[in-house]
């Protein structure tokens, strides 16, 4: 669906929202909208295979008849409890990949904190050039805008914030605990259960946007056989399916308070939170895969700008920038 075509669903969807229990006659909602009745009656039958409960009555109107399991701004709006991330909020029924989408908009000059969520991805991509299994209406696939006003060299550590920020979410909301393997998987029993992709728009010296993109297998039920080894739900991982509107409040106040305090008191808080956070930051034994050659070791922290700190057997301790971790058992 394209982008403008969204917008203007969204403000239809709004107003049935805003008139739960009683009929919009067609008339009205046309006129309001600005659209022919015919572009109403199309709209209402693209939301119904969509999944939304939408009455119709001939000659009377339209009526929603149920709250749906959609991640609408008008339903998280009004519960944010985060000040600046979220309050601007672009949601889509399909995207090639909210990172996309966040970029056309930080282009245009949306605000720092500016949100794009999708129900579904046709694109999602995930680091080291991999795609993000984006099942519809069952995952968060969300991007912020970022305008940290610092060097690109620092980008990577908000990065790991993010990764903080979701794990804080889900062990709040669901009350699973979650690990951290470097620099931004957040792992339930060993498995993946979110990923983050940082892209980032700078001129030499400054960083003039982040694309923070993270996306969180919800309420998952299977996966596609080459990813059931390795990835996982909160679904199937916690029993039960979780709230995605409510993961998506809690991790927008973390990743708020968490991005404001390092401005404040500087970038080792995020390095402190994510130390304690990971079981991956001193003293496992990994495997890291940096394309071009492997490097074996114990990890002993983190360097200053992210960067992951692996003692070889030689006693050497190389630093990580970017590679792929994996347990040496
Ligand atoms: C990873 O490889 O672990 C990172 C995955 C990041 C996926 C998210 S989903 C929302 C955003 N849009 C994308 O295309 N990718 C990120």
């Amino acid at each position: 669906m394209p982008h403008a075509d969204a917008r203007k669903t969204d403000r239809f969807i709004q107003l049935l929202l805003a008139n739960a229990t009683v009929f919009v006659s067609g008339e009205k909602l046309a006129e309001t909208l600005r659209v022919s009745r015919m572009t109403i009656c199309n709209w209402v039958h693209r939301l119904q295979r969509e999944g939304m409960a939408i009455e119709v009555k001939p000659q009377i109107g339209y009526r929603l008849t149920q709250v749906p399991d959609l991640l609408l701004p008008q339903l998280i709006k009004h519960e944010l409890r985060s000040k600046i991330f979220g309050k601007n909020i672009h949601h889509y029924f399909q995207v090639t990949s909210t990172n996309d989408v966040a970029h056309e908009l930080a282009q245009e000059g949306a605000a720092e904190g500016t949100l794009v969520l999708a129900e579904e991805q046709t694109a999602g991509r995930g680091r080291l050039g991999r795609s993000w299994f984006s099942e519809r209406n069952n995952g968060i696939y969300l991007s912020l805008i970022l305008r940290p006003p610092v060097r690109p060299l620092h980008a990577p550590v908000f990065n790991l914030a993010a990764a903080v920020a979701v794990s804080r979410a889900i062990e709040q909301t669901c009350e699973i605990s979650a690990d951290i393997k470097w620099p931004n998987d957040v792992l339930i029993k060993g498995k993946k259960c979110c990923g983050v992709l940082t892209e980032m728009n700078t001129d030499l010296d400054r960083i003039k946007y982040l694309v923070v993109g993270i996306g969180i297998n919800v309420n998952h039920s299977v996966f596609p056989k080459s990813l059931e080894q390795q990835a996982s739900s909160l679904f199937l991982e916690g029993g039960r399916r979780f709230s995605r509107i409510e993961l998506i409040l809690a991790l927008l106040s973390h990743f708020e308070e968490i991005y404001f305090e390092a401005r404040q008191k500087g970038r080792d808080s995020i390095l402190e939170q994510w130390t304690q956070r990971s079981s991956f930051s001193n003293g496992k034994e990994v495997s890291v895969d940096l394309g071009e050659r492997q490097v074996r070791g114990t990890t002993c922290g983190l360097g200053r700008e992210g960067t992951l700190r692996v003692k070889l057997p030689s006693g050497q301790i190389e630093e990580i920038v970017a590679g792929d971790v994996v347990c040496w058992e």
